[in-house]
């Protein structure tokens, strides 16, 4: 389907069919946390080296300038915040067609396999994959941090989730990079795999490693979000991944990137 086609080549980059999303739909949970208290000024530091942004509508509305070149992913599943209780608890936040008349070039829901909310957040994701498919809108679905922090990082749990997700419809997986068996995570799943960072990680030379493997395993990109703006340097933190993902660095000279 052409449109389709067309709103996802304004998230994957044709000519490299690699994306680098920057995740910025935190608010939603967390608040004004820190690298996103301002997210007008940190889209308009990082949107260059974009080739989308994961946003909240109403961040979409405020924040963001339109600038025809950067895609839209707009966050449409949420609920609870960290003030409340079970995060799993999420409810689809917007309909497909404001996602449409905002121009977004792709939706994304938060599933919990294994988890308490399993079945309902799963149908969730079904519904969905149906309504955008009657749009060619494309449908992101991401495996989400349960509370069985272990569980939601394991390479089997891992392994069963984006399958899973595939299976009911999704285009595009946000998942967690496993330091073991993520080419079989890749082999098993018939839609490409992005990779979320997750809490802000010690080192910078951890993060371009962890992104560096999972691209030579198979990874079509990163939608990544603390890892890039809680950096001290996110410009330089975002260009060197950009270069990763992008242009074939190596870990080398992604560290080199970000030290100039
Ligand atoms: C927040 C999310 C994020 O989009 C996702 O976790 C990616 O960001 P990070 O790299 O910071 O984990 O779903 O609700």
């Amino acid at each position: 389907m052409i449109g389709k086609k067309n709103r996802l080549a304004r998230i994957i980059n044709p000519k490299t069919k690699r994306s680098l999303i920057l995740a910025m739909d935190h608010g939603m949970v967390l608040g004004p946390t820190k690298g996103i208290e301002n997210p007008k000024e940190t889209i308009e530091l990082l949107k260059e080296w974009s080739d989308a942004l994961i946003i909240n509508k109403g961040i979409l509305s405020t924040s963001y300038i339109p600038d025809g070149q950067t895609g839209i992913v707009l966050r449409i599943s949420g609920g609870p915040t960290i003030a409340g209780g079970d995060l799993s608890q999420e409810g689809i936040t917007t309909s497909i067609e404001e996602a449409l008349r905002v121009s977004a070039d792709a939706v994304i829901v938060n599933v919990y396999v294994g988890f308490e909310t399993e079945r309902s957040t799963l149908l969730m994701l079904s519904k969905i994959a149906d309504e955008c498919h009657k749009y060619g809108l494309p449908l992101v679905g991401s495996t989400a941090v349960g509370k069985d922090k272990e569980k939601s990082f394991d390479p089997k749990y891992i392994k069963l989730s984006t399958r899973v997700v595939a299976e009911f419809g999704a285009d595009l997986i946000k998942t967690y990079y496993t330091e073991t068996k993520f080419d079989e995570v890749v082999a098993c799943c018939p839609v490409p795999i992005l990779i979320a960072g997750g809490p802000h990680l010690d080192s910078d030379e951890q993060v371009f490693k962890i992104v560096h493997e999972s691209i030579q395993k198979g990874a079509a990109g990163i939608a990544m979000g603390r890892n890039i703006w809680q950096n001290n340097n996110a410009v330089g933190m975002i260009k060197a991944l950009h270069g990763i993902i992008h242009k074939g660095y190596s870990v080398e000279d992604a560290i080199q990137e970000y030290k100039k």
